[in-house]
Parts: structure tokens; C-alpha cells; sequence
């Protein structure tokens, strides 16, 4: 399978196509899931949780997310792989450039950073010096000491309002993927139909442009916390090949996330 751009990404949701996304942190299943189509893999800065068993992203350093990227690289030359930028990585727009472009070099072909409007410049810059960005609003794990735990976002109408606002501000700065993470339904669809460029909701409800699942959150590993919004796809599928087909299949068809994978205002 070849490997889909930002380009062919805006024309999935132009067409109403949904686009399927997993994280993937090594080469053997980053080959599964490209051969079972999955359309964008994401080397997120999960892997500190589901990897490192720490309790939140933040220690995850740049230096893990490139060796996680080349890994992936290393399993799908046509892969589309977005890594994710750590935890004060891009405290300005020139230290976001430095560390960015190890991240492409390393094999992504798209970064992602986690935050609102704060971030137009450092998107307006990386996009100017060739380096695509994939924005990400809603609930931000790398705050979650400000935030206050893992909590559902734009529950109320002004923070719902401002969600779209940040989203946005960012797709004007030159973002051209955006993930949305935990927030209500409604507000997944306000924002996948204020923007030209594709939505992906993880927890945010099936009216997004696409759906993005840490993978072992979707192949049920943690059996004692399954979060809300995920599914455990292994359960059904009965192996992992069969497991990421029913993933893309149902999230092709609408049928995953169902009303019990979603949030309410
Ligand atoms: O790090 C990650 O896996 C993510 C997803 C939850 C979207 O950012």
C-alpha cells in the first residue's frame, strides 16, 4: 500500500472518508498496521505510559521519541508516521525548529504539538522552514499538573467555544492535522466542521474526521483500566491481525466510537 499524504488526508474528509490512525512504537507492528491500512500511525509520547510503565508523558525525552520514530521507520518505508514532540520541546518557535527536524530526520513525516493559539507562531514557523505539523487540543496530557488530572475538556459553552477558537487559530497558522482528545461529542463535530484540515478525535465523539487509539489500549493490554473511549478490538478480532481490521473496518463504517465510547456536556 502506498503511502497516504496530508494531501490524500484532506481528501478522505473532503469525501466523508474516515481516516484510522494507531500509535505504533516498533517495527513489527507499525508493518501490521500498514498492511491492514491503517491510515496514519502516531509515535506518541504515550509510549512513557504504555512502554516505560510511568504514570504520565512527561519524562518521555526527544531522544526516545527519534529512537521510537526510526524504529517504526524501520518497519514501513511508506508509512504516514507523526511523532510526537515531549514535554517542553517547543518552549519557543527556534527550539521547536532544533528539535523538530531530529524528529524528521529520524523518519516522521509530520510532528505534533499539544496546545492552543500560544502555539501559532512556533506552527507558523515549523511549516515555513518544511516541517508539517499535526496541532492537539482538548485534553493535553503534558499538562495534566495544570489541568489537574486526565478530565474531559469543553464540557461548558464558553471552554467549547474557546476549543474552536485554538482550532482555529492553528489550522490558520499552517497546522494540517489536528488531534482532539476527551472531549464532548458535540463539540468534536463543531470543531471537524469549523476546519478544512482533517480532525481526529480520540474520546471525542464519532463525528471527527477520523479516529486516532494508543494501541494497546485497543488491543485491551491494560485489562484492569480500559479508558471510556477505546475498545478492546483483540477481544473481537481474535488475533492482532484481526484486531486492527475490525479497528479500520468499524471505524470505516461509523460503528466505532458507539454512544458508550463517547462523552456528554
Ligand atoms: O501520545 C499519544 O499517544 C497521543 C494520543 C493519545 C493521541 O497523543
Amino acid at each position: 500500500m502506498s503511502r497516504i499524504r496530508t494531501a490524500g488526508l484532506l481528501k478522505k474528509k473532503q469525501r466523508g472518508e474516515k481516516i484510522t490512525a494507531l500509535t505504533a512504537y516498533d517495527s513489527s507492528f507499525t508493518k501490521l498496521f500498514h498492511d491492514c491500512g491503517v491510515d496514519v500511525l502516531l509515535v506518541g509520547d504515550s509510549l512513557g505510559m504504555v512502554l516505560q510503565g510511568l504514570d504520565s508523558t512527561i519524562p518521555v525525552t526527544l531522544d526516545e521519541v527519534a529512537y521510537h520514530t526510526r524504529c517504526v521507520r524501520a518497519g514501513s518505508s511508506d508509512a504516514f508516521v507523526i511523532a510526537d514532540m515531549p514535554f517542553m520541546t517547543y518552549p519557543d518557535p527556534l527550539i521547536a525548529c532544533e528539535n523538530a527536524a531530529e524528529l524528521m530526520r529520524a523518519g516522521a513525516n509530520m510532528v505534533k504539538l499539544e496546545g492552543g493559539d500560544w502555539l501559532v507562531d512556533t506552527v507558523h514557523d515549523l511549516t515555513r522552514h518544511g516541517i508539517p505539523v499535526c496541532a492537539h487540543i482538548g485534553l493535553l496530557p503534558q499538562s495534566v499538573n495544570v489541568i489537574g488530572g486526565y478530565k474531559v475538556q469543553g464540557r461548558d459553552e464558553e471552554s467549547a467555544r474557546e476549543l474552536v477558537r485554538h482550532a482555529q487559530a492553528l489550522e490558520a497558522a499552517g497546522a494540517q492535522l489536528l488531534v482532539v482528545e476527551c472531549i464532548p461529542t458535540h463539540v468534536g463535530q463543531q470543531i471537524s466542521t469549523a476546519l478544512t484540515i482533517p480532525v481526529i478525535g480520540i474520546g471525542a465523539g464519532k463525528e471527527t474526521d477520523g479516529q486516532i487509539l494508543v494501541m494497546h489500549d485497543m488491543l485491551g493490554m491494560n485489562a484492569d483500566y480500559l479508558p471510556k473511549f477505546t475498545k478492546d478490538f483483540l477481544a473481537q478480532g481474535g488475533s492482532l491481525q484481526g484486531a486492527v481490521e475490525a479497528f479500520v473496518q468499524e471505524v470505516r463504517d461509523g460503528k466505532f466510537p458507539a454512544p458508550e465510547h463517547c462523552f456528554d456536556a
